[in-house]
């Protein structure tokens, strides 16, 4: 949730002109970092022949003799960790158990420490990955035991894609959430880069041409990039391309109703036939003011020129700091 309010902020510091350019899916496999599947990834099989002997998820909280491997992934795994840094924490404690790398106090003290097997590094970091990747088995009560258990200083994880009775491989909700708003900010950096690099350069003025020239194919290389469509949508567009559908429109009045009231709001996802559709607001800071702000006060009198010349039918003025000036809406295959 934090994360999401911070990715959140960060996408509205620089968003810049951009254009309502799609693209076609191709192959899938966005959303996946590996070509595993959950019942084929080898560290699967591995967890269960060489961890689960001890760590079984499946043993009851009171007869165990090691913690299931859930509880390794939620004090392992931090918010920004990537897959390496991941099977690195883990094969550094593995290869060498010991009570002052241990990040698991209570689990020594109950279990003492992990005895010393000679493993290979290989091995454990394709546990990991698999552990990093997928939503692994966890008892029932584990939730609730970690979070009581640290008085809710420890956060439960097990995030990942699952398998569903279809058999194949789905993401789960936050991780949809998180791939979405990783195709933003990827995006936001680049045209922000962009914008920011012309109005220091060369002024407002040159920029607004630039954002009107040079949106296209910048927004366009990354959603191919991404293998994904990527648009910046708005119930009062600057370019008429960029307006809102109905089901946008309606998203984007309730972003409006959350953020008036200072409420907390998350990106909406939603999966319809197999494509995931993404949703999050774009709101306003004081840099979006020189071409969208007060027309009369904030906008200089030659670069409203411009806009006006550029975009008769502009209705993307009058903004104050943050406003919601539109919404990201991404969609993507779901594998
Ligand atoms: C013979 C029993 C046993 C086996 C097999 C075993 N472990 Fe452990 N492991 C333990 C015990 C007991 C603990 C809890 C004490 C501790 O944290 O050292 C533990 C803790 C851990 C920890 C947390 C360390 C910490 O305290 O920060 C990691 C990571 C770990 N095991 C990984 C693995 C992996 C990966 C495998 C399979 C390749 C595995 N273990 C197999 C007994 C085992
Ligand atoms: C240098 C002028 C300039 C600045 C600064 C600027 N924009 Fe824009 N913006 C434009 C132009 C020009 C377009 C139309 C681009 C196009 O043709 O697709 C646009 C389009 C957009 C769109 C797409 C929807 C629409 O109205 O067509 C959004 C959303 C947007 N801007 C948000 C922002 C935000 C948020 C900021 C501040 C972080 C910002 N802009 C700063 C000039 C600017």
């Amino acid at each position: 949730m934090n994360k999401i309010i911070t990715l959140l902020s960060l996408i509205v510091v620089i968003t810049s002109c951009k254009n309502n350019k799609t693209s076609s899916n191709t192959t899938a496999a966005v959303a996946s970092t590996s070509s595993y599947t959950a019942s084929n990834h080898p560290g699967k099989k591995l967890m269960e022949t060489k961890c689960y002997v001890c760590h079984n998820p499946s043993a009851d909280h009171d007869n165990r003799i090691a913690p299931p491997m859930v509880a390794m992934k939620s004090h392992y795994m931090t918010d920004d960790m990537s897959k390496e840094e991941f099977a690195d924490a883990i094969w550094n404690f593995v290869k060498k158990p010991s009570e002052d790398k241990s990040k698991m106090r209570g689990a020594v003290r109950r279990f003492g420490v992990m005895p010393y097997q000679q493993f290979s590094e290989e091995d454990i970091k394709l546990i990991a990955n698999y552990m990093y990747e997928f939503k692994i088995d966890e008892p029932e009560w584990f939730k609730e035991h970690i979070e009581e258990e640290s008085k809710g200083k420890m956060q439960y994880r097990n995030s990942g894609k699952t398998i569903n009775s279809d058999g194949k491989v789905h993401a789960d909700p936050k991780n949809h959430a998180e791939t979405g708003m990783e195709y933003a900010l990827n995006t936001k950096k680049e045209l922000g880069k962009n914008l920011m690099g012309t109005i220091q350069k060369k002024g407002t003025l040159k920029a607004v041409t630039f954002c009107n020239k040079k949106a296209y194919p910048i927004t366009d290389s990354m959603a191919v990039a991404q293998n994904a469509t990527i648009k910046r949508v708005s119930d009062k567009p600057r370019n008429p391309k960029n307006k809102a559908n109905t089901k946008e429109l309606e998203l984007i009045a309730q972003f409006k109703n959350a953020i008036a009231k200072n409420e907390e709001y998350t990106p909406v996802t939603e999966v319809v036939n197999g494509k995931v559709h993404f949703y999050a607001p774009i709101t306003t800071n004081s840099m979006c003011q020189q071409c969208h702000g007060s027309p009369e006060k904030e906008i200089q009198p030659e670069v409203l020129n411009t806009i006006n010349n550029l975009y008769p039918e502009d209705m993307a003025t009058g903004y104050a700091v943050n406003e919601v000036r539109g919404m990201w809406s991404i969609t993507y295959n779901e594998e």
